[in-house]
This record gives structure tokens, C-alpha cells and sequence, in this order.
């Protein structure tokens, strides 16, 4: 198990208190502050993001600080790479600086260091924990490699609005699901050990409610019951403390009114206080700067004093604590033992990541021996195709059969490297990553005519003659289309959930041509796209999949692998229905016939797509459900078969409703997951136990509590279909 923070460990508390009686107060303040790798000299960002090409990196000049390392002033840096740069500032703060304490270095390692892997939405739609687990240990491994201790990873932030660019980032908006992810990627970036030269200690972010902004919009405040945030978005960052994460950190956006980074009754009373985290808290980059811009501090000393009292025990690189906290406590107005709580926190990390033993982990020949391996690709490429979701397949008309000669592959993200990586992504190259063209060219003996058609957001018509002229040469159109990396991830907002551009007017010319149309969206975000889903003979949802997207998309494509990923968040009909998801409560009027019902006059209530829907190659049928109802358990059972001609992957998913309680409960919450591999003809008996714990929610005096009655349950391949029963709990059998 990993060491975690959340069990102390003797010898390392008496190691840190004896640290700590010789830390002067501005080296206490310094293991509380972050400074950035920040760049001076003309490095020329814009010129960097059209080509964002990673050679211009190594022109930067950067103003390191040395000077406040030898005093002890600074405790962390994000934003170093590379094991030379890491180990030289390193051996200055363990030689030069009065008590030799060392550094940690942080840095956002999200899908992958130089291998980069899907996005961590498209992982989620695999709806497999271990492999996000895998990709995670890889990510470490090769970040830990180029001297990096620390990650700002896993992204749980729950998402329910597809507006919001940074669902990209997280796993969707179901809490279940989630949580199971969150878990798996502490433990695969921080495995068994913190100390373990080839891990990294990781960061449950952001903390909390982030993915609830207003409108969609990134950075926009949060109001939501306490209630919704202990069901719906406290619980993948309870299940990283579960799974021992190291580090919390907190967020941008105000919560009920109280910016989350100066939020002490979510910082201290939930983290600490019900959860019992040991680790340590960092803020957001400025955001205990931005505690004024919010209107909740009046400078950046009062900003600083507010964040470190409600449990923010770092700051990301405001320099708030360095030039606040001392002045503070020498006055009086801040309780030493506030500091010192906070350095205990953080030096508990460092040793348990054992870098006062070990300060040099890695050097420059261990760094360029871990990357890129070939094991490491992969699993890249099995991450890949396993995130892959079958949206639509008219008859049968994928795979594509081996008698096609001509394939015409059109769209502006067919041969687009760059955009395969998706958001957060700057530590990997463009030039290492398999388009989906050279993917398909490489799977096939038929020709292939390639046309991009249309830019990916231009905003004037634009001439489609090529695309048109090769679509009708072809046998079959494989179009290409969806959002560029850098339409989705943060402060990457959008009002409209469409394909941008006159991408979708490309598709209607494509269309007329009468060919067998297969789209193929590559998009870091849900997409309402109801055109295409009408339209398109075959619809594979393929998200942004890393290096090795081509390779895994011709899998798919020509039926190497049968695609089994299902959706982990819902696709709207239209941007209008924002935020939607699955698990919702029922309302008095529930969308019906009747005027007078929640609807809409103009489009349907109904998703494109619900959460968990994806198809396969092959079909499978539920059947048996039965339900067992004892003292200590609910057990679920039903019969699946494989009732195709080809083997598959299902995901078999459990739901549970509680149809009358003390507060209204949502029509349906995913309790459990199987994926399950069945032969042609194969039965499985899926199995399911529940604690009844697990039927409860947070009363209207946020209770913990689980009521006696009638409850509902359903077996099925997605949110909106499936074998339904139901059972009784009787209240003698909850007190059993
Ligand atoms: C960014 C992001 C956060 C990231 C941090 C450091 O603004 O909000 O996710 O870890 O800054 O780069």
C-alpha cells in the first residue's frame, strides 16, 4: 500500500519536530512558498503556441532565485524540467543554504511526462481504473526520470457542464466513476512507496466545486447545496485520500461565496477535519493573489493570512507568505503555531518522499534512458483504443471490410499531430505523436486520398472542392473532424457545443456525394452534435489520444480491436440543456405530453447520448436479474451474452434509485461497474454486493443517512437502458 500521509509515522513526526526547533521564521515561511521557473528575456509565447515546438523550449532564460534558496526563502519550485536544471538548484539548497533542506519540485505531469496518453476524460471512457493507473505509473516513471518529485495530478473535479473546457481533464461527471479513477492514478503516480525514486507524490485538484461554474464559464462562481458537494463533488477527492495522496490543491473559484482557497470550512473542517488528511495543500498559480481580485482580501498580506488560517499550507507562486507571514506573526496577528502546522505538513512530504536521504533522484543519462520506451508506447496505444467509443454503426458498416479499395480521409484533424495531444500536454512533442492519416495508411493495403476540407475553426466559407472531388473517387469518406487541443483544457470556455468552423457544412457536401460516411470527432469536450449523429452512417467518439491516437483509431477502424469504450459524461442535443447529466432528480413535472411538464418548446429534454452509452462490434443481451436483500448486504445478479458473432468487451453497469426519501434523490446513481470480455454465445453471471451504506445520502441536516423503503435498481449497458427490479430495506434490517 502506499505510505500515506494519513497515518503518521513515528520516526518521521520526530524527525520534522526536530527540524522545526531550529527553523528560523523566514525558513519556515520558505518551505511554504513556491516560486516559478518564471522566464526572463525575450522568449515570445505567441510565436511558441502556433509552433509549439519543444526545441524553441531550450532558449529560455529563466531568473531561478538562487539568492533566496541559500536563505532558506523558498521551499518548492513548479515548472523546472530536466534532471540537470533540478539537481543543480537542488545541490545549492542542500550545500548552500544554513540548514540543508530540500527542495521539492512540482510540475503538471496530467496524461503522461514525454509519452503522452489520451486525455484523462477519454481514459475515463474506458472505464478501466487500472489502465489509468498504468498510464499514470508511466507518466511518473518518466517524470520522475527528468527529476520531478511531484505532480499537480489527478484532475478530479467532477463536470456536469461540457461548456467548461477542463472537463478534458477529469473523469466526467459521475461520482462513482470518478472515484474509482482518482484512486487509480494516486496509486499509479505515487505507488507503493513515496519514496520510490520512480514515483511522484500527486495532487488531488482542484479543490472543490470547481467544475461548477456558472454558465460553464472557467473561473466563474460556484453556488451549489452542501449537500450536492458532499454527494456529488466530494467524493473523488475523499477517494484519493483513501488512496494516500500526498498533496491537495486548492482552487480559483468562490464556493457559496467563500473562494475555495481561503475556505477554512472546506480546507480544514471536511479535508482534515472528517477526512483526515496528513498531506499538504497548495494553492492554484495566483490564486491566493487573486483572494483580492475576488473581494475577499484587502492586500496581499491579508490574502495570505486568510489562505494559510483556513489550511492553505503553500502558495503557488504569489509570494504572498513570503512577504506577509513573518510581519504577521511578529505582530501578533498570526499564531506561530499556524506556520508551524503548515511546515510540519510539508515537511512530512518531503520525507516521506525521502528526499532528505535521497535529494538527487534521477540524472541526465537515467532521463533519457526512461522516455519514450517502447513498452511505454504500448500502452499508449492501449489506452487509446480502449477510450475509443462506438457512437453509431448503420449496418455494420464498421469495420471496415477488406474489399475497399479507395478510402477517402478528409477533415482538418486527420493529419494534425498537435491537436492529438490534447490540453496539458507541453512536455511531450507534436512530432512524436501517429496521426490518425498515417495511422489508417499504415493499417491498410487500399489507397488512401487524403483532404483536410476545411480549417478547424475557420470563421469564412471556404472552398471544399478537393475534399469533394477525392470523396468521390473513394469507396468509403472517413471524416476526420472536432476541436483543436487548445479548444478545450482551462480558460478554454465555449458558448456553443457544435463543430466549429464549416466543419459540419463539409459533412453535408460530403453527405450529398451518397458515399458511406464514417465521422471520426476528435474533441476534448461532449459535443452536440445532432446533424452528424443523424447523418453519419458510423460515428467513433475518439477524444484526443495522445501519441499513439493513429495506431489505436485504425485498431478501431479496421476492426484490430473491437471497441468496447462507453461515454462518462453526457452528450447534450443541443448547448441549451447545460449543465445535463444522468443522475438528476425527478421534479414534480418530469417531461411528458402534457403542456404543463419540464421541457422544452423547442428541442428534446433527452441527450445525444446518455452517460455510459458506447456499442461494439458485437451485441450482448442482460437477463436474470435477481436481487438478495440479508443483514449485512445487497447482492445484484444477472445473466449477459455475447450475442454476436464477434468477441467484445462490456460494461456492465449498476444503478440504484431510492424512489421516496427525506430529501428528493436523483432518478438513478451508478452503484458498480464490470467490464467483462465474452466470447460469440458466451453468459456471464455478473455479480454485484452492496453495503446498504451504500443507499445513503446527506439529509436536510447534511446526515449521513440511510432510510428504510423501497428502493430500485437496474442492470444494464448504459444510464438509459437496462433490466430493472427492485427490493425493500426494512428499518429492523438496517438496525440488524
Ligand atoms: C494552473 C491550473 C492548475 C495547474 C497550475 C500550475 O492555472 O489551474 O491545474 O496545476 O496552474 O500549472
Amino acid at each position: 500500500m502506499t505510505t500515506p500521509p494519513k497515518h503518521l509515522q513515528p520516526e518521521i513526526e520526530a524527525k520534522i519536530d526536530a527540524l522545526l526547533s531550529q527553523m528560523t521564521l523566514l525558513e519556515k515561511v520558505g518551505q511554504l512558498t513556491q516560486l516559478g521557473a518564471s522566464i526572463v528575456g525575450g522568449f515570445d509565447f505567441t510565436a511558441f503556441m502556433e509552433n509549439p515546438d519543444p526545441e524553441l523550449l531550450k532558449d529560455i532564460q529563466r531568473d531561478f532565485h538562487e539568492d533566496w534558496i541559500k536563505e532558506g526563502a523558498v521551499g518548492s519550485y513548479l515548472g523546472v524540467q530536466g534532471a540537470d536544471e533540478i539537481n543543480r538548484l537542488q545541490k545549492i539548497a542542500i550545500e548552500e543554504s544554513r540548514l540543508g533542506i530540500p527542495l521539492i519540485f512540482g510540475l503538471d505531469v496530467i496524461h503522461g511526462y514525454r509519452t503522452i496518453f489520451p486525455i484523462p476524460l477519454a481514459e475515463a471512457c474506458s472505464w478501466e481504473p487500472e489502465l489509468a493507473r498504468q498510464t499514470a505509473e508511466i507518466a511518473a516513471r518518466e517524470a520522475a526520470a527528468a527529476g520531478l518529485h511531484w505532480t499537480f495530478a489527478p484532475m478530479v473535479d467532477i463536470a456536469r457542464d461540457a461548456r467548461w473546457g477542463r472537463i478534458a481533464e477529469g473523469s466526467g461527471e459521475d461520482p462513482f466513476l470518478g472515484s474509482a479513477f482518482a484512486a487509480a492514478r494516486v496509486r499509479g503516480f505515487q505507488g507503493d512507496n513515496l519514496a520510490d525514486p520512480q514515483h511522484l507524490a500527486a495532487c488531488a485538484k482542484h479543490y472543490i466545486g470547481y467544475g461548477g461554474a456558472l454558465a460553464g464559464r472557467d473561473y466563474n462562481t460556484v453556488e451549489m447545496a452542501l449537500q450536492t458537494l458532499y454527494e456529488i463533488y466530494l467524493p473523488p477527492f475523499a477517494a484519493a485520500v483513501e488512496a494516500g495522496v500526498a498533496t491537495f490543491m486548492s482552487a480559483f473559484n468562490d464556493l457559496n461565496g467563500v473562494p475555495t482557497t481561503a475556505n477554512r470550512f472546506t480546507l480544514t473542517d471536511i479535508l482534515r477535519g472528517q477526512l483526515g488528511f496528513r498531506g499538504f495543500v497548495v494553492s492554484d498559480s495566483n490564486s491566493i493573489g487573486e483572494l483580492v481580485t475576488h473581494g475577499y482580501a484587502a492586500d496581499r498580506k491579508d490574502a495570505g493570512q486568510k489562505a494559510l488560517q483556513a489550511g492553505v499550507d503553500m502558495d503557488m507562486v504569489t509570494e504572498s507568505y513570503r512577504w506577509g507571514i513573518p510581519e504577521l506573526v511578529e505582530t501578533g496577528e498570526l499564531p506561530l503555531e499556524v506556520v508551524d502546522e503548515a511546515v510540519r505538513r510539508v515537511l512530512r512530504v518531503k520525507f516521506l518522499l525521502g528526499l532528505f536521504d535521497h535529494p538527487y533522484r534521477s540524472d541526465a543519462k537515467m532521463e533519457s534512458a526512461t522516455q519514450l520506451r517502447a513498452d511505454h508506447l504500448e500502452i499508449a496505444r492501449e489506452a487509446a483504443r480502449r477510450a475509443i467509443v462506438l457512437l453509431k454503426n448503420e449496418q455494420g458498416i464498421l469495420p471496415l471490410k477488406e474489399n475497399i479499395q479507395k478510402i477517402a480521409v478528409i477533415g482538418p484533424l486527420a493529419d494534425s499531430a498537435f491537436d492529438m495531444l490534447g490540453s496539458w500536454s507541453f512536455t511531450g512533442s507534436y512530432k512524436n505523436a501517429v496521426t490518425i492519416l498515417a495511422g489508417i495508411k499504415a493499417a491498410t493495403e487500399a489507397e488512401v486520398l487524403y483532404a483536410s476540407g476545411c480549417e478547424t475553426n475557420a470563421q469564412q466559407p471556404e472552398d471544399f472542392s478537393a475534399a469533394w472531388e477525392i470523396a468521390n473517387q473513394a469507396d468509403v469518406v472517413v471524416a476526420v473532424m472536432g476541436e483543436s487541443a487548445r479548444m478545450s483544457g482551462e480558460a478554454a470556455s465555449r458558448l456553443e457545443l457544435g463543430l466549429p468552423g464549416n466543419q459540419e457544412a463539409l459533412l453535408k457536401a460530403l453527405k450529398a456525394t451518397g458515399k458511406p460516411l464514417v465521422v471520426i470527432l476528435s474533441n476534448g469536450r461532449p459535443l452536440a452534435v445532432p446533424w452528424v449523429a443523424q447523418n453519419a452512417d458510423a460515428l467513433l467518439e475518439t477524444w484526443q489520444l495522445g501519441l499513439q491516437a493513429g495506431p489505436a483509431v485504425a485498431d478501431v477502424l479496421f476492426g484490430a480491436y473491437n471497441p468496447s469504450g462507453k461515454l462518462a459524461a453526457t452528450f447534450p442535443y443541443a448547448v441549451g440543456q447545460t449543465p445535463i447529466y444522468y443522475n438528476h432528480p425527478n421534479t414534480g413535472r418530469p417531461a411528458g405530453d402534457f403542456w404543463f411538464t419540464s421541457k422544452y418548446i423547442d428541442g428534446p429534454v433527452t441527450p445525444l447520448y446518455p452517460f455510459g452509452f458506447g456499442l461494439s462490434y458485437t451485441t450482448f443481451a442482460y437477463a436474470d436479474l435477481d436481487v438478495e436483500v440479508d443483514a449485512a448486504k445487497i447482492t445484484i445478479r444477472a445473466n449477459v451474452t455475447n450475442t454476436g458473432g464477434l468477441s467484445g468487451e462490456e460494461v456492465v453497469q449498476l444503478y440504484l434509485a431510492d424512489p421516496v426519501a427525506s430529501r428528493v434523490r436523483p432518478v438513478k446513481e451508478l452503484k458498480g461497474f464490470q467490464k467483462i470480455l465474452l466470447a460469440p454465445g458466451e453468459t456471464r453471471k455478473v455479480t454485484f454486493e452492496l453495503t446498504h451504506s451504500s443507499l445513503g445520502f446527506y439529509d436536510a441536516e447534511l446526515r449521513y443517512v440511510v432510510e428504510p423503503g423501497q428502493f430500485k435498481v437496474w442492470m444494464g449497458p448504459n444510464s438509459a437502458e437496462g433490466l430493472e427490479s427492485e427490493f425493500w430495506i426494512s428499518r429492523e434490517l438496517l438496525l440488524g
